[in-house]
C-alpha cells in the first residue's frame, strides 16, 4: 500500500472486532524494527515491547481483575469479569512500555514518553500497511502498579498503552475525519501580548 494512503486511511478497529490471523513472528519483527525507527532525542532507545498471546492472555486478565480488587474490594463479580476478559478481545496485544531514565538533564521524560508513543504508532501504521487491524487502549492498567510489576516493568516505566492487533472486519468502519486546515496557521511575527486574552 503507498505510504500515503495508508496514513490518509489509518482507522482503529474496536478490539472485539479483531480476529485471527494476528501478525506472525516475521511479520513482529518487521514491526518491531519500525518501531525503532521512532524519533527518539539522544538516542535513548526508551522503549520496550510485549507481547501477549494465546493462554498469556487469560493470564493477563487475571491480573487486571486481582489489580481492580485491590483497588476496590467491594468490586462486583460482573465487573471483574468484565476485566478479565479485556485481554481476550484480540488474538494478540503488545503492551508497549517507555523506558525512563529519570533526570536527563537535556532529555525530559515527557520526551522519552512521546518517542515510545511514536514507536507504539510506527507498529499501528505498519500492521495496517500488512492488513491487520488495531487499536491503542490504556485505562487504568496502564497505570496500576500491581499490573505494571506483573508484566516485570521497571518502577520509573510507564505503559503508554496496549496494543490490541488481529485481522479487521472485511467491510470496517473508517471515521469521516476533519479537515486539518482548520487546525493550522501560518505564524509570521510575535503576536502582540496587549492582543492576547487570559
Ligand atoms: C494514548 C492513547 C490512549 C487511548 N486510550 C483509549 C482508551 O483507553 N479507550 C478508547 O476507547 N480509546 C482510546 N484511544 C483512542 C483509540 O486508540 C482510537 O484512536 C479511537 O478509538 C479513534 O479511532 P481512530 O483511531 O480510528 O480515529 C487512545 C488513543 C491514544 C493515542
Amino acid at each position: 500500500m503507498d505510504a500515503i494512503d495508508n496514513l490518509l486511511g489509518r482507522y482503529s478497529t474496536p478490539a472485539k472486532q479483531l480476529q485471527e490471523p494476528a501478525p506472525s513472528d516475521d511479520q513482529l519483527n518487521t514491526l518491531f524494527q519500525a518501531a525503532v525507527t521512532a524519533p527518539d532525542h539522544g538516542n535513548l532507545q526508551p522503549w520496550s515491547f510485549i507481547l501477549i498471546r494465546g493462554e498469556a492472555r487469560h493470564k493477563l486478565g487475571d491480573v487486571f481483575a486481582e489489580a481492580y480488587q485491590l483497588r476496590d474490594p467491594s468490586v462486583d463479580s460482573e465487573a471483574l469479569e468484565n476485566y478479565r476478559n479485556k485481554p481476550l478481545r484480540a488474538p494478540l496485544l503488545i503492551a508497549v512500555v517507555a523506558k525512563i531514565t529519570p533526570g536527563n538533564p537535556k532529555i525530559p521524560v515527557q520526551e522519552q514518553i512521546i518517542s515510545a508513543a511514536c514507536a507504539a504508532q510506527h507498529i499501528q501504521l505498519g500492521a495496517q500497511a500488512m492488513g491487520f487491524g488495531s487499536i491503542w487502549l490504556t485505562g487504568i492498567n496502564t497505570r496500576d502498579w500491581k499490573v505494571c510489576e506483573a508484566l516485570g516493568l521497571d518502577f520509573d516505566d510507564k505503559i503508554v498503552g496496549y496494543l490490541y492487533l488481529g485481522t479487521p472486519p472485511e467491510q470496517p468502519s473508517i471515521p469521516p475525519r476533519p479537515d486539518a486546515s482548520q487546525f493550522v496557521r501560518e505564524w509570521t511575527e510575535p503576536s502582540d501580548a496587549q492582543d492576547t486574552v487570559i
